[in-house]
């Protein structure tokens, strides 16, 4: 299916802005284009250097992240020392207050397991190790894709006996554990965290410094490849090899929409079909996995599974669609990652395709090519202006919701049943955080 813009009449005065800016030189380009080598630092980037300070520029902001033990009493944000890392032995902090913690409350003795088991698997008793796995585990994310694999897991369990059927192929007492499983995304997804900060070239990660930044490139490889390597023996550790084909089948697609997203970098003629897909894959394909391994340790059949794979798919669209919301209009001291990213890495996101959508087709020429030109760092300068013009932000809120209520209505086989409307709301809140 096309998905198309609804495009309306060009806002002439966005067109007059490409107009009266849209010059460039080549020095410029050169920039633009650049990319950093294996060995060259990291450049600190206006963006970069504007973390820190956005991180807390306001006191009741402040206040909560001294409470929670992440700034000084000044507001400083406290990235990275190693001291902020628990040492050997010491308990990471319980699950922090959940972005989703409206409907994680039915599997709250499932998650602290999940956070348990994560704990003993960072672990390690070499001290080169542990510093950088203690490190990792100590930042914990909202825990989105153990949410949705164990709410899964519940719902169809509850489907099941309300059914009275019985699982098709495995007893369901013989199913790896679905807290096993939860752990095993989380894994993968903080592995494409430490490489993905590293390809960004972004300096924050959950209100820490990234590992390439506390530490270096090299290292951040290793550990994310430590955590790929753990996720998948994991899942390969039961009897069936369903688990490990279908995380296998998630990082390959995971590989397949950064690919296509990085062939795309720094072009901002991604077309808006091109744009869902690299979402779907670089975002949705985990998140469908996510589900597909709870219902699959419930005992449900394959088509159970497969429906709440889609579910977990167009939910993943429509996070990444809040996320890419956040990243041009959100704060970072609500995300914990740098804001303008995008924009600064080349990716033409939604509020960028709509605001395109609205000029004409000379207007959007002239932007194209101004922006292709401009310094990384001064292209949101260029843009926002003309977006806080455009309709880009509600439009994509807008689009978002629709994505995520079209996620909630994959649930309509599965039968009624507290975990499914928790998934059901999961759906909206996705769409709806500030972080
Ligand atoms: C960040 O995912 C990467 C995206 C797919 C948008 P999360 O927002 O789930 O990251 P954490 O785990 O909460 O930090
Ligand atoms: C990356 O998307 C999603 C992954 C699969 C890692 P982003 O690059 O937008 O994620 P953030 O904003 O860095 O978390
Ligand atoms: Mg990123
Ligand atoms: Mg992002």
């Amino acid at each position: 299916m096309r998905h198309d813009l609804d495009s309306r009449e060009s806002v002439t005065s966005l067109s007059r802005d490409v107009a009266c800016g849209a010059s460039g030189s080549a020095a410029q380009l050169q920039s633009d284009t650049g990319r950093l080598s294996c060995d060259e630092a990291i450049p600190e980037t206006n963006a970069e250097r504007n973390v820190s300070s956005k991180l807390c520029d306001e006191p009741a902001a402040c206040r909560a992240l001294a409470s929670q033990g992440l700034t000084d009493e000044h507001g400083s944000p406290k990235f990275a020392s190693p001291a902020a890392s628990p040492g050997e032995g010491e308990a990471m902090p319980p699950a922090p207050p959940s972005t989703f913690s409206a409907v994680s409350g039915l599997i709250r003795g499932e998650l602290q397991a999940v956070e348990d088991r994560l704990r003993d698997l960072l672990q390690h008793p070499r001290p080169e190790v542990a510093e950088v796995l203690a490190y990792v585990g100590h930042l914990s994310g909202k825990r989105l894709r153990p949410t949705l694999c164990l709410l899964a897991w519940q719902a169809c369990r509850g489907d099941l006996q309300a059914r009275s059927l019985t699982a098709s192929g495995m007893a369901v007492d013989a199913a790896p554990s679905a807290v096993e499983l939860a752990v095993v995304v989380e894994l993968v997804h903080t592995a494409t965290l430490i490489h993905d900060d590293i390809l960004d070239r972004a300096t924050h990660r959950r209100h820490r410094l990234a590992v390439h930044r506390r530490w270096d490139r090299h290292t951040a490889i290793l550990a994310g490849d430590w955590l790929f390597s753990t996720a998948y023996g994991l899942a390969n550790s039961g009897d069936s090899t369903h688990p490990g084909r279908q995380v296998a089948e998630a990082g390959r697609q995971m590989c397949e929409g950064e690919l296509l997203q990085h062939a795309r970098s720094d072009r901002f003629d991604c077309q808006l079909d091109d744009y869902l897909e690299i979402l779907r894959l670089k975002t949705g394909a985990l998140c469908g996995v996510a589900c597909w391994l709870g219902a699959w340790a419930s005992g449900a059949e394959e088509a159970a599974c497969q429906s709440l794979y889609r579910f977990g798919e167009q939910l993943g669209v429509a996070f990444q669609l809040q996320d890419d919301w956040l990243d041009m209009f959100g704060r970072a001291d609500s995300t914990g990652k740098n804001v303008g990213a995008d924009l600064r890495d080349g990716k033409a996101t939604l509020p960028v395709l709509r605001l395109f959508e609205q000029l004409d087709t000379s207007s959007r020429n002239a932007l194209i090519a101004r922006l292709r030109a401009a310094d990384p760092e001064q292209r949101m300068e260029i843009l926002l202006p003309m977006l806080a013009r455009s309709d880009a932000d509600a439009f994509t809120r807008e689009f978002a919701l629709k994505q995520g209520r079209s996620a909630a209505d994959r649930l309509d086989g599965l039968a009624d049943s507290p975990s499914k409307e928790a998934l059901r709301l999961l759906a909206g809140q996705a769409v709806q955080r500030e972080c």
